[in-house]
């Protein structure tokens, strides 16, 4: 029964590098975009590239935006149907993370026919299609290629009301900062890799990248949540810089609030961590005081899936904490921004 064999594929075994830690370094990216000369700039283009946002956005005339971007990578878990989960609700997270609502979707596949079975490839666009449903998108479409490691992904379109539009370049002096998911997914998924975690001491990582973003369609209804974004590839610390250098300011970290998932620490002291971490400390290294030896591991960690960042209004603290206890996150602030200073992050 093929069922029985696809039980025993571990799909990791097929890609060199898997879930948001497949992105091409910080540095490597800005050098591309600038090589790659001036793009037709339409008047309607709200966001575009200069901010390194998570989505671009297009005023629609009438009030709306529309919100479009795409995410795709190898396998970051060994079953197909959660690898599709995760793969889709990453590849949504972009347009939440803008304060807007995905509404269409089409999926981009790609799949070693000659390697391995087609119910593989069935069963990840049934994990993708699941997460569509959740989230209320449709997911119609799509393109296959034929590629040596099978990749996934979508391209997803979302729309916002533009008075709701949430962008990562617009925090302000003294806005608090809040995380919506324990950090760690990165270097979990290297132990799994390892085999140095079983399958099921995996699932709070499995859970938590399955968890859509949706809080963030919530937070575009708030005027006090003045910037947003999602933690991915470039872990923590890389999107808080985006966030810094797109608001010309500088932020605090308080480490001991950094929520972290179950296991990382123990991975931190065996430095089980992924190649990715230090290729993004490479790009930050020079804007950030106070990083430890745990602190590097974790705040670089690329996430996949990750959860939002959001810069709140300290006037309007309770207020946040509230909504975000109704839809059943229990925060805390994990740092504020400051003035411009030297650094662009101080980790205390
Ligand atoms: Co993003
Ligand atoms: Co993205």
């Amino acid at each position: 029964m093929k069922q029985i064999e696809n039980m025993e594929i571990k799909l990791t075994k097929f890609s060199h590098g898997g879930g948001c830690g497949c992105k091409v370094a910080p540095g490597v990216l800005d050098e591309i975009l600038k090589g790659s000369g001036e793009s037709f700039m339409s008047k309607n283009l709200l966001v575009g590239n200069e901010t390194k946002d998570d989505a671009a956005v297009y005023d629609l005339g009438n009030g709306n935006a529309l919100i479009s971007t795409t995410d795709f990578f190898m396998p970051i878990v060994n079953d197909a149907f959660t690898y599709g989960k995760i793969a889709a609700a990453n590849a949504l997270s972009d347009v939440y993370a803008m304060g807007g609502k995905p509404f269409l979707a089409i999926a981009i596949l790609g799949f070693p026919t000659e390697k391995l079975p087609t119910e593989i490839a069935q069963q990840i666009i049934a994990g993708g299609k699941s997460i569509c449903k959740e989230a209320g998108v449709s997911l119609s479409g799509g393109h296959t290629i034929n590629s040596p490691e099978p990749f996934f992904g979508l391209a997803v379109t979302g729309i916002v009301p533009i008075k709701n539009l949430k962008q990562n370049s617009t925090a302000q002096e003294g806005d608090l900062l809040f995380l919506t998911k324990p950090l760690g997914t990165g270097m979990l998924a290297t132990a799994l890799k390892r085999e140095l975690l079983s399958e099921s001491e995996i699932q709070q990582a499995i859970d938590s990248m399955c968890l859509l973003n949706k809080f963030g369609e919530e937070l575009g209804k708030c005027e006090f949540v003045h910037a947003l974004t999602d933690v991915t590839g470039f872990g923590l610390l890389g999107h808080l810089i985006e966030m810094c250098e797109g608001a010309n300011l500088s932020a605090e970290i308080d480490y001991a609030k950094i929520p972290l998932m179950q296991g990382v620490k123990d991975l931190c002291t065996k430095f089980v961590y992924p190649d990715n971490t230090m290729r993004n400390w490479k790009a930050y290294e020079n804007k950030v005081q106070g990083i430890g030896s745990e602190s590097l591991l974790t705040l670089c960690d690329p996430q996949t899936s990750g959860g939002l960042l959001i810069t709140v209004d300290e006037k309007n603290k309770r207020e946040f904490l509230a909504i975000a206890s109704q839809n059943n996150f229990q925060l805390e602030a994990i740092g504020r921004f400051i003035s411009p200073k030297e650094k662009l992050i101080y980790i205390l």
